[in-house]
């Protein structure tokens, strides 16, 4: 479980102040798929790097099953973003040079995984987001923006984080693809218990989550829940015409 407690974060350029996220508080269980979306600048990305510790609150604190982040060390904190975390970005971010194999496996190398047992884990997890087994050795920048946006999901999956953390996971590819990430998400976060937060633009995507949030001014609130399949429960019908 992930308790967000009152997180504010400001950011301060020249004389101006701007508080992107404002007292932002919510919980989620284990399991969850849950979205975020909000207008271009409104602090999506800066909640999802205070959640991943990749950056420090004004105020406020995370709580990891039962651990706080206020207050823990900066070993503790890159220890909490390798071994809990799982990162999406819309940008890979994965290293172009190596193969998929390879990206998968370096978290695990990180975490201390031996080499016989990254190397089955990784193809497991290539599997699993479903890379032609003839890609596994294939460099990064000879995959299609889909098949890296898999590889960064198993990346992201390398240590079985408790949380993975999203960021326009789908901005970059096309409809149907899309769709195949969305889909993957769902099984993940329902087969393995594991916690995602996806930040998106993307109405489709939001609408098929467990819960979505929207981050306004600071303020994050919650929009009425859709079953799994995306259907619209009967009474919010029309809700989610609300521009996203
Ligand atoms: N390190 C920083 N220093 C100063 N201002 C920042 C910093 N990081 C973000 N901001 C500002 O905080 C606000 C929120 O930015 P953020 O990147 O979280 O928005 P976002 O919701 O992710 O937007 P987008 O949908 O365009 O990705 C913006 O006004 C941005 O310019
Ligand atoms: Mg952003």
């Amino acid at each position: 479980m992930i308790e967000v407690k009152n997180l504010v974060r400001t950011f301060k350029t020249g004389d101006r102040t701007i508080k992107p996220v404002n007292g932002v508080s919510f919980e989620l269980e284990e399991g969850t798929l849950a979205s975020i979306v909000g207008k271009s600048g409104s602090g999506k990305s800066t909640l999802l790097s205070l959640l991943g510790a990749l950056d420090k609150p004004t105020s406020g604190d995370v709580v990891v099953n039962g651990v706080s982040l206020a207050g823990m060390p900066d070993g503790k904190l890159t220890e909490y973003r390798r071994r809990d975390i799982g990162f999406v970005f819309q940008q890979f971010n994965l290293i172009p040079n190596l193969s998929a194999l390879d990206n998968v496996m370096l978290p695990m190398e990180f975490a201390g995984v031996r080499k016989p047992m990254r190397d089955q884990r990784a193809r497991e997890l290539l599997q699993q987001v479903q890379l032609d087994p003839e890609k596994h050795g294939r460099r990064i920048n000879r995959l299609s923006g889909g098949e890296q946006q898999r590889v960064a999901i198993a990346r992201a999956l390398a240590n079985e984080p408790k949380l993975i953390l999203a960021d326009e996971p789908t901005g970059n590819l096309d409809e149907q693809t899309g769709e195949h990430i969305i889909e993957l998400l769902s099984s993940l976060s329902r087969d393995h218990n594991t916690t995602i937060l996806v930040v998106t633009h993307d109405r489709q995507l939001a609408n098929k989550t467990d819960r979505r949030f929207r981050l306004q001014q600071g303020r994050l609130t919650e929009e009425p829940a859709r079953d799994r399949a995306g259907a619209a429960a009967g009474v919010e019908a029309g809700v989610g015409t609300a521009a996203v």
